[in-house]
């Protein structure tokens, strides 16, 4: 029996290796300091927490509509006016599994076979892979702390084909923690716009952005390109990785397209975590959300200045997410070697830049801080070690 290509082809996490050597240095009794998740060390608000268990009162629990609940599509269109100042039609909202099939939709229902779609190099890994399970070519573009590891405008311009289906972008990016200004993004969405390719914006960690000096949020992308697609999730902002619930904005064209799709793949996101999903917009909610984003800003400072006395540069800090992406060319060590003897010796596990891309592979490593505080300090003091038993 044959394996389809796609399966033959597609590429692990490669640092999913660390995990297994964390487990097995855990295993023989040591701590591993695991500054590499993608995760908040904070799980959902209490209210959805308790809606949750509201769901079990033995109600039946049916699939929804395969673009969601009206009730959770109005919320996030509620959350849309009053949070980002932009109208969208609930309609035009699709709730997903998560970010991740949110992508998927998104690839599927505008990338054909022989396609390109451009995306920065360093950017979130499983991109890649999605275009090119949907048999598109993932055109990725080589970024620098310049433009804050960002496309550009001139960047898309220059790396446009006459193939070129869709730009996607995320903002803040992992495993950056940088953002787009809005008018750079802007100005990308433009250039593809005007060129007639498709938008992916992922702003699965907008919620977690700086605010101005004002004050202000950043905005999503829909202030200024309302036929952008946007994908978001619950899984960052709101603590909940594991309840695997996220949703997307979508053209109108891409409506119908997209229902078509998510009915044929999945039916429908679970029934009882979208309605768990409302309460994550009451005002307490909302509250616990902010106090959280609060606490990584406050992590990041542990995490930075931490780095910069170590001597790790971060040539662009983060102002979103949750991510440093760090500079080891100093050490002597490529970025792969040095995060495997920082796991095998430091006990520290952080994340080589060869999953995000070929440009810093050999260069970056990426730090979480969405670790506890306690966690982001003792790394970095063995890291801080580790640095220096190597200069
Ligand atoms: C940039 C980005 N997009 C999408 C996802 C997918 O997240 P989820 O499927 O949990 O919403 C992740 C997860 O790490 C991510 O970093």
């Amino acid at each position: 029996m044959q394996l389809s290509q796609r399966a033959g082809t597609v590429e692990p996490f490669h640092a999913m290796a660390f995990s297994d050597i964390a487990a097995g240095i855990e295993r023989s009794g040591h701590r591993v300091v695991r500054l590499n998740l993608g995760e908040p060390d904070f799980g959902a608000p209490a209210a959805v927490r308790l809606a949750m268990i509201d769901a079990m009162d033995g109600r039946p629990l049916p699939y929804t509509s395969a673009l969601g609940t009206r009730a959770l599509r109005e919320r996030l269109s509620w959350f849309y006016r009053t949070r980002h100042g932009v109208d969208v039609d609930p309609a035009r909202i699709a709730v997903t599994m998560g970010g991740s099939a949110a992508l998927d939709l998104a690839v599927a229902a505008t990338v054909d076979a022989g396609t390109d779609v451009l995306m920065a190099d360093p950017s979130y890994p499983c991109n890649r892979q999605i275009v090119t399970t949907f048999g598109g070519n993932p055109v990725t573009v080589p970024t620098s702390a310049r433009t804050g590891f960002q496309l550009t405008a001139d960047l898309v311009r220059d790396a446009w084909t006459p193939r070129t289906r869709a730009v996607m972008i995320a903002s803040p990016s992992n495993p950056t923690g940088t953002s787009l200004s809005a008018a750079t993004l802007a100005s990308v969405c433009a250039v593809a716009r005007d060129r007639g390719a498709w938008r992916i914006v992922d702003e699965i960690y907008l919620d977690l952005a700086d605010v101005d000096r004002a004050g202000r949020r950043p905005r999503s992308v829909l202030a200024w390109d309302p036929d952008a697609i946007v994908v978001n999730s619950f899984s960052k902002s709101f603590g909940m990785t594991g309840w695997r619930l996220g949703w997307s904005v979508l053209p109108e064209a891409l409506v119908d397209p997209v229902e078509r799709l998510a009915t044929n793949m999945f039916l429908s996101p679970s029934a009882p975590v979208q309605h768990a999903a409302l309460a994550c917009f009451t005002p307490g909610s909302l509250a616990e959300a902010e106090e959280r984003r609060l606490e990584l800003l406050a992590r990041r400072a542990l995490m930075l200045d931490g780095l910069a006395r170590i001597g790790l540069p971060v040539a662009c800090p983060p102002d979103g997410a949750f991510y440093a992406f760090a500079d080891v060319s100093s050490t002597g060590l490529d970025a792969w070697t040095f995060a495997d003897r920082a796991l095998r010796e430091a006990h520290v596990a952080i994340t080589p830049g060869r999953d995000f891309g070929a440009t810093h592979a050999d260069t970056h490593v990426r730090l979480s801080y969405a670790a506890s505080r306690e966690a982001i300090l003792e790394g970095i003091e063995r890291l801080g070690r580790f640095v220096a038993s190597l200069r």
